[in-house]
């Protein structure tokens, strides 16, 4: 499937490493001629760290994508009755949205935009990143797996040795993931 000229949520929650990769797999989509329309959790767009400053990430998405950034609950909230997005895609996803999503629990921009998403019966695409992935996030994980309309990109372990419990998607794979997840299935195999 073509993704050209279809509406695509990012929403990107604090793994604040991942930002620079996930950036440049944007920079692609965007090169596909896909409307991206980004949506920053509350952390995202407040903390500074050693990986970058909020203010050039910003910068940089309204670059790539020549749209604003929702950062508030009430900017995120449109997205379900206006149907605003073909497709939402959570990169990078925490193990704390996850927790929040399996929960239902609303309360961050990123939470906010992917309640409204799904209540349109339209596709909802997490690509993780958590060093707790494979302990107390894990239930979270299996809780989202199972749940209609929601899609991972392949995610597995990223350091075994020095963090047993960590997992990262693999970012590259995020347009074949959301190519499938559009026609309604999973991109196989999940975990590598
Ligand atoms: C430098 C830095 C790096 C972080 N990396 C991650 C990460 O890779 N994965 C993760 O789940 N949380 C990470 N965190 C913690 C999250 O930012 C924190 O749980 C935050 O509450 C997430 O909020 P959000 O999910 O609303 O964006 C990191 C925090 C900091 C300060």
């Amino acid at each position: 499937m073509d993704l050209q000229g279809i509406n695509l949520g990012l929403c990107m929650c604090g793994s604040f490493c991942t930002f620079g990769e996930v950036m440049r797999e944007v920079e692609k989509l965007s090169k596909r001629k896909i409307k991206i329309h980004p949506i920053f959790s509350y952390n995202a767009d407040s903390i500074n760290t050693r990986f970058g400053a909020v203010e050039d990430f910003r910068e940089k998405l309204y670059d790539i994508t020549g749209n604003e950034i929702i950062s508030t609950i009430k900017e995120a909230e449109p997205i379900g009755p206006q149907k605003l997005l073909d497709i939402m895609l959570v990169a990078p996803c925490t193990g704390n949205t996850m927790a929040k999503l399996a929960n239902g629990i609303t309360d961050t921009p990123v939470t906010m935009a992917c309640k409204a998403h799904l209540r349109n019966d339209r596709p909802l695409v997490l690509a993780p990143a958590t060093n707790d992935a494979l302990g107390v996030s894990l239930k979270n994980i299996g809780e989202l797996m199972i749940r209609k309309n929601i899609y991972f990109v392949p995610f597995g372990q990223d350091n075994p040795e020095k963090k047993p419990l960590s997992m990262i998607a693999d970012f590259s794979r995020i347009y074949d993931t959301l190519c499938l997840a559009m026609e309604g299935k999973q991109i196989q195999p999940i975990v590598f």
